[in-house]
């Protein structure tokens, strides 16, 4: 093949025009909303203690098919993955100076959560097959001030929860999971969000399923449940009625989701399987064709998972490529395909990290701790974003079999060129 016709040398773009926005809001959603919206209460929360507590009669409704769904016995709504990554700290009595264990390569809300209450958080480093947080180096991350282990099921794969799960037991300390981006994904049959102490999901417009905004925390704790019900809506307000003589944390946010929202939730949660089932067969139909081009390592699934991909993301082994990731992530681009690459830089070279200001100018929480966030401190998670990780967000796209065989083809099309890229890394 000729250089010129690689789109990036001028040559026409194997992805001619651009893809549709990945759409779940459909007319069950629109007649949900409608009937909200006629009843007229659009949120059903007071804040202060009485029936209204926990909320209106959608947002109830929502919570007990949630946990139908994923099979706990408590789920509890609000308004972002954020506030329950916030208020599943606040429910475990997380205290200043108490460390938190955290992987790198995630959404920077995961870092963020456990600053709130004065927590440190200790970045560990991840498997470089499923990017999700490494046993061995957990366990040895732990300390007398260690209070939990919050642990990302990144891009739908479960991170080896059971396991994790053992050593906070072991411990006496905490597993809260990030499950942002796994709905129904599992883990010897149990689904991820419901292994740990607590689970918290998103249902931010990005993902599998959403309500704009919004989130869920899953427990089968009944004292953490009624601990992350209270965060959710002016814990101060309501310590005498429900607090059972605890304090620590029980001050108040507003991390409500609306009638509104939680009814868009329950539609959107009745086509759950249909829309992670579909999302799947894209990403493994992507294993399957481009897993066989030279220096693509597809995704892999360890035994006893699902992985749902809400990001397909593959590495690439420069030494077979034959050209570094970032010259054939612009290829691909300049053929039409939505790819990017490295995910997160490591979120410890972020400045909070980095120049150790969070809270006030004091340095505080840092202070209380010794933990330092130079570079190389997880070089797994460095080199996966410096490198190899290239990614497709099939969540972002409605890929029919048409668009779907055009990535492929526009994957193919660079791969077979690939020799002519390398003048690039002299532009
Ligand atoms: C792993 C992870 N954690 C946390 C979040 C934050 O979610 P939300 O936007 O619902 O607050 C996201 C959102 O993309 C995420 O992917």
């Amino acid at each position: 093949m000729k250089k010129a016709e690689l789109a990036i040398f001028g040559g026409a773009p194997e992805i001619k025009s651009p893809l549709k926005p990945y759409c779940v809001i459909g007319e069950e959603e629109r007649l949900a909303v409608d009937a909200v919206m006629r009843g007229g209460i659009l949120s059903g929360y007071v804040g202060a203690w009485c029936d209204a507590f926990d909320g209106g009669p959608k947002v109830r409704e929502f919570e007990s098919r949630w946990a139908e769904t994923f099979r706990c016995a408590y789920a509890v709504a609000v308004n972002s993955n954020t506030s329950g990554l916030v208020a599943a700290m606040g429910a475990i009595g997380l205290c200043p100076g108490d460390e938190v264990i955290v992987p790198p390569n995630t959404m920077s809300a995961t870092a963020m959560a456990p600053i709130v209450y004065g927590g440190v958080p200790v970045f560990v480093d991840v498997e470089d097959e499923t990017f999700c947080l490494d046993v061995e180096k957990v366990s040895a991350a732990i300390t007398s001030r260690t209070k939990a282990i919050l642990a990302v099921n990144l891009f739908g794969h479960p991170a080896r929860l059971t396991e994790l799960r053992r050593i906070a037991d072991e411990n006496g300390i905490y597993l809260v999971e990030d499950n942002a981006q796994g709905p129904l994904a599992s883990e010897d049959a149990r689904y991820a969000g419901t292994i740990g102490h607590i689970g918290v999901f998103s249902l931010n417009y990005h993902k599998h399923i959403h309500t704009g905004e919004g989130g869920v925390c899953t427990t089968d704790n009944e004292r953490l449940s009624r601990r992350l019900r209270m965060i959710r809506n002016h814990a101060e307000n309501v310590t005498n009625e429900l607090a059972g003589g605890e304090l620590t944390n029980l001050i108040g946010f507003n991390f409500r989701l609306t009638e509104i929202q939680a009814a868009i939730g329950l539609a959107q949660l009745q086509k759950v399987n249909r829309l992670v089932s579909a999302r799947k067969e894209i990403a493994e139909e992507l294993s399957r064709r481009l897993g066989v081009l030279p220096g693509v390592i597809a995704p892999k699934v360890r035994p006893g998972c699902n992985h749902v991909y809400y990001v397909w993301s593959a590495r690439i082994d420069a030494e077979k490529t034959g050209v570094p990731r970032n010259i054939l992530a612009r290829a691909l681009a300049a053929e039409g395909v939505p790819v990017s690459v490295g995910y997160v830089e490591p979120l410890y070279m972020l400045p909070v990290f980095q120049n150790k200001i969070a809270i006030g100018s004091s340095g505080w929480p840092f202070t209380l701790s010794n933990r330092s966030y130079h570079k190389g401190l997880c070089p797994i998670s460095e080199r996966l974003y410096e490198e190899e990780l290239l990614e497709v967000h099939v969540c972002s796209y409605s890929l029919d079999r048409r668009e779907l065989d055009s990535v492929i083809a526009a994957f193919e099309k660079v791969f077979e060129a690939r020799d002519s890229l390398m003048q690039l890394l002299q532009v």
